[in-house]
C-alpha cells in the first residue's frame, strides 16, 4: 500500500510539474506558518543538544514551541489522522525506538530517532527534504487524512486556531505539528553517549567493538557516522548480486539510473538491538547475521560503495569470532533506555 501510494505520489508530482511547469520542490513545500498569524502567546522551546552532536537544521518558519510540539504528539498518537483506525504510533512503538518488532508490506518499519538530521527518508530514499516535507507526505499521501473529519473535531479546531492561527486545518499545519514533535525525538543518552561524556565506562569487549566500528578494520563509521549513526546518504553495500525483488533495486526505483541499483539510505543504528528485522527487506533477524554479512557476505557488484571493496578487503573483513562478538557488543551500547521511556514522547492523556 505504502509503495503504491508512493508511486501514485510520484506520478502526481511529475504530472503537476509538467502541467504547471513549476519546480517540484516548491510543490511540496508547505506555506509559511508563523506565530504572528495568531494572537495566542506561544512558549518558545529550546531543543537541547549534546555538545558532541552535529548542528541541527530547524526551518525559520517552524521554530519549536511547547504548544505545537504537544499538538504534534497528540496527533502522533491519535487515529483521527487515518481512515483505518491506525495512528502513527500503531507502527512506531516507543518501546522499540519507534519501530515495531514486525514488518509492514515485507519491510521493517523505520525508527523515529534523530530524524531532524535526515535529508532523505525511507529505505529507498524516495522522500527528501525537511521533516516538514516528509510529514506532509505522511498526512496527505500515506494516511490521506480526511480533513473534514479533523475539522469536525472541536478540540483540534480550537488548538490549531490557537497554535497555528487557522480557522480550517489543512495538511500543512498537521505536517508542521508532526514535524515539531518528531524534531524533539532525540536519542542522546545511550551507554555510548554516556561513555562519550565520560560518565560511564564501556566493558572491554564493547570498547574493542567500538574500535573495530570506528577504524579501518570495520570501516562502519564511514556510513554510520559518529553520534547520528547515519550519513543520510544512499549506498550499495553489496547485499545482493542480482535484484530479484522490485524493492531490492532501492534508489533505482526513484531515479531510474542504473548506477543507483541496490542503493539504500544508511539506517541509523540507535536502538538497533531492539529491532527484530534488519535491512530493507528484513532478511536478517540477528545482529550476528548482519555482522557476518559485512564480514564475509558482501557481493562485489559494479556499483558497490568503494568503502566495501577497499584494498585489504578482498576476502571480507577477516574478523575472528571474538571480534565479531565485540562488534555486536558495541552495537548494543547504542540502546537508549532514557529515550524509550521518556514520558515526553509517550502517549499523552487526551
Ligand atoms: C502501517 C504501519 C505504519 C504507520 C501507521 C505509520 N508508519 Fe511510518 N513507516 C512505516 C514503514 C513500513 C516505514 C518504512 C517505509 C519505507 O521505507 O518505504 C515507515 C517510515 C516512516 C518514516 C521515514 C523514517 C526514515 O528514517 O526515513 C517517517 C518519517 C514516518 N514513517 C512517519 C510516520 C508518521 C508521522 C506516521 C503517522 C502519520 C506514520 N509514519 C505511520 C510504517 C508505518
Ligand atoms: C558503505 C556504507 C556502509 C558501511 C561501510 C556500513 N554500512 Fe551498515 N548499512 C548501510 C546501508 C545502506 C544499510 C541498509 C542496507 C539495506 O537495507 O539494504 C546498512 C544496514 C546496517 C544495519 C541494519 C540496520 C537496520 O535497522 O536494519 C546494521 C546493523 C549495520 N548496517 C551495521 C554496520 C556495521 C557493523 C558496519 C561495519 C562492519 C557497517 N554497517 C558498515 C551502509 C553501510
Amino acid at each position: 500500500m505504502r509503495t503504491s501510494r508512493k508511486i501514485l505520489h510520484g506520478l502526481a508530482v511529475v504530472a503537476t510539474c509538467i502541467v504547471l511547469a513549476v519546480s517540484c520542490k516548491k510543490e511540496s513545500t508547505p506555506p509559511t506558518v508563523t506565530p504572528q498569524d495568531t494572537t495566542y502567546k506561544l512558549t518558545p522551546y529550546e531543543i537541547v543538544m549534546p555538545a558532541h552532536f552535529p548542528e541541527m537544521y530547524i526551518p525559520e518558519d517552524n521554530k519549536p514551541y511547547v504548544e505545537r510540539i504537544e499538538l504534534g504528539r497528540m496527533l502522533y498518537y491519535d487515529n483521527i489522522l487515518s481512515n483505518d483506525g491506525r495512528a502513527c504510533a500503531s507502527c512506531h512503538f516507543q518501546s522499540h525506538g519507534f519501530t515495531i518488532p514486525g514488518m509492514v508490506n515485507d519491510m521493517p518499519v523505520l525508527s523515529h530517532v534523530n530524524l531532524a538530521w535526515h535529508g532523505k527518508f525511507m529505505w529507498d530514499g524516495s522522500k527528501s527534504g525537511t521533516l516538514e516535507d516528509v510529514m506532509l507526505f505522511e498526512t496527505q499521501e500515506f494516511f490521506a487524512t480526511n480533513l473534514e473529519k479533523i475539522n469536525s473535531s472541536e478540540k483540534y479546531r480550537k488548538l490549531f486556531k490557537q497554535y497555528f492561527g487557522v480557522d480550517y486545518i489543512t495538511h500543512h499545519e498537521i505536517a508542521y505539528a508532526l514535524a515539531q514533535f518528531t524534531r524533539t525525538m532525540i536519542s542522546k543518552d545511550s551507554k555510548y553517549d554516556r561513555y562519550m561524556k565520560g560518565a560511564e565506562r564501556l566493558t572491554y569487549n564493547e570498547e574493542m567493538g567500538m574500535r573495530i566500528f570506528f577504524s579501518e578494520k570495520g570501516d562502519c563509521f564511514h556510513c554510520h557516522t559518529a553520534m547520528i549513526t547515519t550519513d543520510g546518504q544512499m549506498h550499495n553495500t553489496g547485499l545482493d548480486s542480482v535484484y530479484t525483488k522490485e524493492m531490492d533495486k532501492g534508489y533505482y526505483n526513484v531515479t531510474k539510473n542504473t548506477s543507483d541499483l541496490g542503493k539504500f539510505r544508511t539506517p541509523n543504528l540507535r536502538n538497533v538491538a531492539l529491532r527484530k528485522f534488519y535491512m530493507h527487506d528484513g532478511r536478517f533477524t540477528t545482529l550476528e547475521e548482519v555482522v557476518e554479512f559485512y564480514n564475509s557476505g558482501v557481493n562485489r557488484v559494479s556499483n558497490i560503495d568503494p568503502i566495501m571493496t577497499k584494498e585489504g578487503k578482498e576476502n571480507g573483513l577477516n574478523l575472528n569470532a571474538v571480534e565479531k562478538q565485540q562488534l555486536v557488543a558495541f552495537l548494543k551500547t547504542l540502546t537508549d533506555e532514557t529515550f524509550i521511556t521518556d514520558t515526553s514522547f509517550s502517549k499523552p492523556s487526551f
